[in-house]
């Protein structure tokens, strides 16, 4: 300061007026420094703050932003327990309206109190019924209802010739390959199994025969069988189901170990006790035939070699046909309804 005076006094001399004039412009600048000190500082408090609130912020973040993260948490973990809770009561209750569905009419059947389309039919002398129908159409799972109130044995020539494979018998092991592929197992085959099974089967009030004939062939050859032991073919019994339907059926159709007529399905008839058999505790598992791409075979085999057979029954006027889809329940009523007024 002092160094700049003096050297404005001696700039300016003894002139007055300049020395004001220099002294002016030296009060400007001064007062420039200030305000821009003033600035400076406002700045560096102003970052400085800045860097506070910064580090406030992230000091900060983790703590609220954690607890909202677990709230969220706990909220979708609430929601999925209470939909899984949901999903289960509903198929548990979907389960006891079937299970009660069908005991109530196994209990009619028991109490002299069948529905009466069924007493009907039970006056007949014999019903000698074939049950056609695409794979999965429930065919099996219905023939044990019509059974009981038909009061008619089931002759399930699949199923005996799984028996078969199981016990690793020369039959069987000659129809696993077949049966594996989803084909059809040779007619002559198929004949001597029939036979085998109508010698040790009481028929002599009828039978449900499910799933023979397949091709136009064996129609000829279980004609003249029957004929010539039990009587022909009174009526042909078709359960209507869709491509997509016996997909979602047959992958999800788990049987039993000790009983292939023992059948559930992982969705529409699950078990109570997770691949375990309701009806004997015996082990489910998947039919070696449920996969896909067999599926897809045997609905091939279907089309192009039994519903020819369907035809020739229709044509014949054998041939009843029903909706295959519902409840198990409402599809045992339909069937017998069907066949009641088919019988007249
Ligand atoms: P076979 O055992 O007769 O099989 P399929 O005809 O292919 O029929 P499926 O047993 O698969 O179906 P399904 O109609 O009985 O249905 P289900 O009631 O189980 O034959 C197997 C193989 O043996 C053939 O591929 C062939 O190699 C050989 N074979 C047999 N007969 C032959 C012949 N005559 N000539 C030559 N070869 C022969 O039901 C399926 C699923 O759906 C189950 O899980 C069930 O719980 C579920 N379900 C049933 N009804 C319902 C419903 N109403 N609502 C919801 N789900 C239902
Ligand atoms: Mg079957």
């Amino acid at each position: 300061m002092n160094f700049t005076l003096e050297l404005v006094r001696q700039l300016a001399g003894s002139d007055q007026d300049l020395r004001e004039q220099w002294r002016e412009r030296w009060k400007r600048v001064k007062l420039q420094q200030r305000q821009l000190a003033g600035q400076r500082k406002s700045l560096e408090s102003r970052r400085g703050a800045s860097r506070d609130l910064r580090r406030d912020l992230l000091d900060a973040t983790p703590e609220p932003l954690s607890a909202a993260q677990r709230e969220a948490e706990r909220i979708i973990q609430a929601a999925q327990a209470e939909a899984e809770s949901i999903i289960e009561s509903a198929r548990i209750r979907a389960d006891e309206m079937t299970e009660s569905a069908s005991q109530m009419l196994l209990n009619a059947t028991e109490r002299g109190t069948m529905p009466a389309a069924a007493a009907r039919l039970l006056l007949r002398e014999h019903s000698r019924i074939v049950l056609v129908g695409p794979p999965g159409s429930g065919k099996g799972t219905q023939s044990p209802f019509l059974s009981k109130l038909l009061e008619i044995p089931v002759v399930n020539v699949g199923q005996m010739f799984r028996t078969n494979i199981s016990a690793r018998t020369k039959l069987g092991k000659r129809a696993y390959d077949f049966m594996h592929r989803g084909e059809l197992i040779p007619d002559n085959l198929m004949l001597e199994m029939l036979a085998d099974t109508l010698r040790s089967t009481d028929t002599g009030h009828g039978f449900l025969l499910d799933g023979m004939p397949r091709n136009l062939a064996q129609a000829e050859l279980v004609e003249d069988l029957l004929t010539s032991t039990s009587g022909g073919i009174d009526a042909v019994l078709n359960f209507d189901v869709g491509r997509d339907e016996v997909f979602r059926r047959l992958v999800g159709r788990r049987i039993c170990k000790n009983d292939s007529s023992h059948v559930a399905h992982i969705m529409y008839a699950a078990p109570l006790k997770y691949g375990t058999c309701d009806v004997c505790g015996g082990p489910l598992y998947l039919r070696d035939d449920d996969t896909r791409k067999v599926i897809g075979l045997r609905l091939e085999v279907w089309k192009s070699q039994s519903e020819p057979v369907v035809k020739k029954y229709g044509a014949e006027g054998r041939l009843v046909t029903i909706s295959g889809i519902g409840t198990v329940p409402s599809v045992t009523e339909r069937a017998v309804t069907a066949l009641n007024a088919y019988f007249g």
